[in-house]
């Protein structure tokens, strides 16, 4: 299994370009299912996910180009499409579940996974199933499968998500595109990657409107035309070298984001004390020597601060002068960090959805474990700031949703290699 080795402390200069957002790439492959002629994607991230959503769709029919080199992807139909999608992809990727709005909107019928639980929280599809029901679709779930069809058509609706869902709004809209008559969504998620998937099914001629804060009006079409589509920058590897900048007193040029769309976090750094001078799609950041603490971060739902930074920020709270409070109030298991941060020296107590981190540490080098894609990097981060040598084990969950990273950490200053 491969590990990373860090040696600490470092100070991160230089330039780093962010890459392609896992998580609106993800969404808008699914959708590609509706398409019946080819889909061009630019900018997709070259990691674990992306495979595995590309593996589920041949594994449905659809026929998949890649050019590595110049991060273009296409997706062509097979006239043999099927519906079934199974357990093997879907439990390695929870988004696996996407796949179900398009397969019953475009092939009325479908066999999809369920994806289960996850280390982060229970992660239940209940409101995905329920909202599509609203819409004609009947389901059972037997032997870990949900058994989906559709008599003639998915018929539009008014829906009002109980919870606000990023992969429920997701899955909505998709099956929306080809349903009949006009689907109507209250309480979506509003996150980035779903505008850039709504985006992108506009342009290949869905009718979608925003038409409130969460809320969101789509009328049914009986096709999409063919298009070539340039995914939005990571949202969630920008803010991680943000704090990785803040974190390391270090000077930072991060290009091809739009800071616009992570203004809450960057404020928050900007109340550690980071200097942040803002351009289009460049973010310039330099960390202060002496951090200073937040009385409370919570994690909530776009545009509040995003649960995928929550680990990240809490390994920069670990050095500020002063006590930090973090919430988590998204996924109920999301502290597994805090164990491994604590091998490095961190002061950290949990009660419930609540972290209190003391502050002032000075990390030390350990061995250490990853638990899941956020928790990695905040891991990784702790361990540049470190004095000494750290080694992160079961790295594959960084795999799984950073692009080269220890390529970027070693470019701008980082001591971190891969090996196995
Ligand atoms: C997406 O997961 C992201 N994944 C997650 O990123 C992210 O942490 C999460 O949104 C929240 O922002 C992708 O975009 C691929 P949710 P998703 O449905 O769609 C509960 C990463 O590291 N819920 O918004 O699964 C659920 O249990 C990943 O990149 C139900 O109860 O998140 C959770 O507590 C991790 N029933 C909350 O809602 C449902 O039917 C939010 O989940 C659906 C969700």
């Amino acid at each position: 299994m491969e590990k990373f080795i860090v040696q600490g402390p470092c100070r991160l200069k230089g330039s780093v370009e962010i890459s392609g957002s896992k998580n609106a790439s993800l969404p808008i492959l699914a959708a590609t299912l509706l398409f019946d002629d080819v889909v061009e994607l630019k900018n997709l991230p070259n990691v674990k996910d992306i495979y595995t959503m590309l593996s589920l769709l041949e594994s449905l029919g659809s026929k998949v180009k890649i050019n590595k080199q110049k991060k273009i992807i296409k997706i062509y139909k097979s006239k043999k499409i099927k519906t079934f999608a199974s357990y093997n992809l879907v439990k390695t990727m929870r988004a696996g579940i996407l796949v179900l709005g398009p397969l019953i909107a475009k092939y009325k019928q479908a066999i999809t996974s369920l994806p289960g639980g996850c280390s982060i929280g229970a992660r239940p599809v209940n409101h995905h199933l329920n909202s599509l029901k609203k819409m004609g679709m009947k389901y059972f779930i037997k032997k870990g499968y949900i058994h989906a069809k559709v008599d003639k058509t998915l018929t539009g609706n008014l829906i009002r998500l109980p919870k606000i869902s990023v992969g429920a709004t997701e899955n909505l809209i998709i099956a929306s595109c080809l349903a009949k008559g006009k689907t109507i969504i209250k309480n979506c998620a509003i996150e980035p990657e779903i505008k850039d998937l709504s985006n992108f099914l506009i342009k290949a001629g869905a009718k979608i409107r925003w038409i409130g804060k969460r809320t969101v009006e789509i009328i049914g079409v009986k096709s999409l035309r063919s298009i070539s589509y340039n995914v939005m920058g990571d949202r969630i590897e920008c803010g991680t070298f943000c704090v990785a900048a803040a974190l390391t007193e270090g000077n930072l040029k991060i290009k091809g984001f739009n800071p616009k769309l992570i203004n809450t976090e960057l404020n928050i750094l900007k109340q550690t004390g980071a200097k942040i001078q803002l351009k289009k799609d460049e973010i310039n950041i330099k960390g202060n020597n002496i951090i200073k603490n937040i009385k409370h971060i919570k994690t909530k739902e776009y545009p509040a601060f995003p649960t995928d930074l929550q680990a990240a920020f809490m390994v920069l709270l670990c050095k500020a002068k002063g006590r930090s409070i973090i919430s988590e109030n998204i996924f109920e298991n999301r502290f597994m960090h805090v164990a491994e941060l604590r091998r490095l020296g961190a002061k950290i107590n949990t009660k419930k959805n609540k972290a209190f981190i003391e502050g002032n540490t000075k990390f030390e080098g350990a061995e250490l474990m990853s638990s899941d894609l956020r928790a990695s990097v905040a891991l990784v981060l702790a361990a540049v700031t470190a004095k000494g040598k750290s080694i992160i084990n079961r790295i594959y969950h960084l795999d799984r949703g950073y692009e080269n990273l220890e390529k970027k950490l070693s470019k701008i200053g980082a001591k971190i290699k891969r090996i196995s």
